[in-house]
Formats: C-alpha cells, structure tokens, sequence
C-alpha cells in the first residue's frame, strides 16, 4: 500500500519569508567563519557558497544552517572541515594543458633573458600546478635560477603540497595531460614512489615554497615575472575578483605575464587596458609597461 505524504503547499508570503530567513543564516554562518576562523568568506559568489553551506546541511544531517553555526563555533574538527568545503581544494597536474603548452611557446623564452626568475602561483590548493610548473621549467633548462612562491588560503592543503607527494597517485590522464602539454619526457621520471605513493623529486621540490596568503587581505606577495592564479577568482563576486586582479598585477614586473583559469575572464576588469591578450583561450596576459599604458 502506498501511503500519499502531504507536501505542504507553500504561498508566495511563505516563500519569500523562508528566503529572507535562509539568507540570514547564510549571513550569520559567514559572519561566524569569519569571526571565529579568520576567513572571510563575503566576497565569494553568493550563488556558490549558499550551494556549498546547503550540501553541508545536508552531510551534517541537521535540519537548517543556523544549525551548523555552535558546530563551527565549538568543534576545531568541524572549523577545518568546513573551510575544506567551502574553499574547494580540487587540483591535478597539468590542468588544462594548453595554458602549460601556450606558456612553454610563447612565456617561458621571455622569462630566459632574467638572470633571476620569480613566479608566483596563487591558490596553489595541494600543490600539483606547482609541480607541474617545476616539471615544465625542468625540461626547458630555466629551474636554476627559479623560485617558485606558492600560496593558498587554506594551511591544511598547504601542509599535504609541502610534502611533495601527490593526493591522488599518478594515473594515465595525468600522463596524457603531461604529454598535452607539450611534455618531453616521462611524467613518471620526476616521482619517486614508496608504499604507493608518488613523491616529486627533491631537486624540483627544492625551487618551491608554500607559505600562507590570503589573496582577498594580504598585500602583494612577492614581485614577480609570472603570476598564475587558476580557478580561484572564479568563485568569488566581480568586485573581489576586480581587487584580485589589481594585486596581481602590481606583482608584475614591467612586460610580467598572468595566466587566470579558463573559464575566467578580465573582460569586466578595469585592468583590461593594461594587459596585452597574448592567448586569449588560454587566458594568458602580459602587463604593458608604463610607455605602453
Ligand atoms: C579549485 S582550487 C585551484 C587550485 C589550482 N590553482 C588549480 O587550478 O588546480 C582553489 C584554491 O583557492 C584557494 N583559495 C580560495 N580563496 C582564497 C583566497 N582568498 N586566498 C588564497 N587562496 C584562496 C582555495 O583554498 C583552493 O585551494
């Protein structure tokens, strides 16, 4: 026998009380990471993250937000959990490859007449565009003479990058990648492996520093000849991604080149007057130098 459940019919005073009361619990629940963690959460994409704090509704199995907040505020276990969550860690090597073949062609020969080279990588989450860029400088003869400042937010995937063992093994997608982007060797020459785990060589791992920066409150982190932020302005409203941009590109050393995730764009930055598209789908930029502006 099937028993009907009654879904209760809601009027549009309802709906509109319900939404105005959510959006308060998303302002409260952002108020008390920011208070209580130290990260502040309002400059993201509103869309984004009430979708993420409602999966978390979900997984926490509590019936509202407001519920989540004494979690947040009593458990260190679930402060961490939560900003893992929120903050979206995902990452693999030699994503989107044709930014790494397009910056093999047309950045990296200009990078060769610097005696001395810095590149920043913003919103490195566990490491693997770091590796991959350590990779790509390796095989072109530039690694000496690099350093390679990677950043995020977030310090426990910066304590997993520091180690230099990748999160989720080698495979053959990131071989394919690997070789996509132009790759002369064997992806598999630059891990060692122990216990199955996959480890970068030491010699690459040397040229990288992880360190702690929050792109949204720090000051600029270093100067630099390329700035790599992929995939992290994406998930933030225009007005942080605008301030975003503005702080890489005072990083940039006169003619320094950005390289921003493909799915996003300068096309609403004031900045765009003070770039040159060097490739436009693979989204890398070149700051004009001040004759240029
Ligand atoms: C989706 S991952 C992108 C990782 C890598 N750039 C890539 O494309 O594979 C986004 C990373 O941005 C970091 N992030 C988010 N907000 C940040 C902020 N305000 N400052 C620095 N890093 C931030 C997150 O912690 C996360 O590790």
């Amino acid at each position: 026998m099937v028993i009907a459940t009654e879904i209760p019919i809601l009027d549009e005073q309802s709906i509109t009380e319900t939404l105005r009361t959510k959006n308060i619990e998303i302002d409260l629940f952002i108020t008390a990471i920011k208070e209580k963690v130290g990260y502040d959460l309002s400059g993201y994409a509103r869309a984004s993250i009430k979708r993420r704090i409602e999966q978390l509704v979900i997984d926490e199995n509590v019936t509202c937000i407001a519920e989540l907040i004494p979690k947040l505020l009593y458990s260190k276990e679930c402060q961490a959990n939560y900003i893992n969550r929120l903050t979206v860690n995902v990452s693999e090597l030699f994503r989107h490859p044709n930014s790494f073949l397009s910056l093999r062609k047309s950045v990296l020969p200009y990078l060769e007449s610097f005696p001395r080279r810095d590149i920043w990588i913003a919103g490195c989450a566990t490491g693997e565009e770091a590796y991959s860029m350590a990779i790509l400088l390796e095989e072109v003869g530039l690694l000496n003479n690099t350093q390679i400042h990677a950043t995020d937010i977030n310090t426990e995937v910066l304590k997993q990058a520091k180690t230099g063992i990748l999160t989720k093994g080698l495979n053959k997608d990131d071989a394919a990648r690997y070789q996509a982007s132009g790759g002369t060797s064997s992806l598999s020459n630059y891990f060692s492996t122990a216990y199955n785990k996959h480890k970068l060589s030491q010699h690459l791992l040397d040229h990288i520093s992880f360190s702690h920066h929050n792109i949204l409150q720090d000051k600029v982190f270093c100067s630099a000849q390329l700035v790599m932020c992929r995939n992290v302005m994406i998930y933030f409203d225009l007005n942080t991604q605008n301030s975003a941009l503005a702080l890489f590109h005072n990083s940039l050393v006169q003619n320094g080149y950005l390289v921003i995730g493909e799915k996003e764009s300068l096309i609403n930055s004031p900045l765009i007057n003070l770039l040159k598209t060097i490739d436009e789908p693979a989204k890398i930029y070149q700051r004009k130098s001040s004759a240029n502006v």
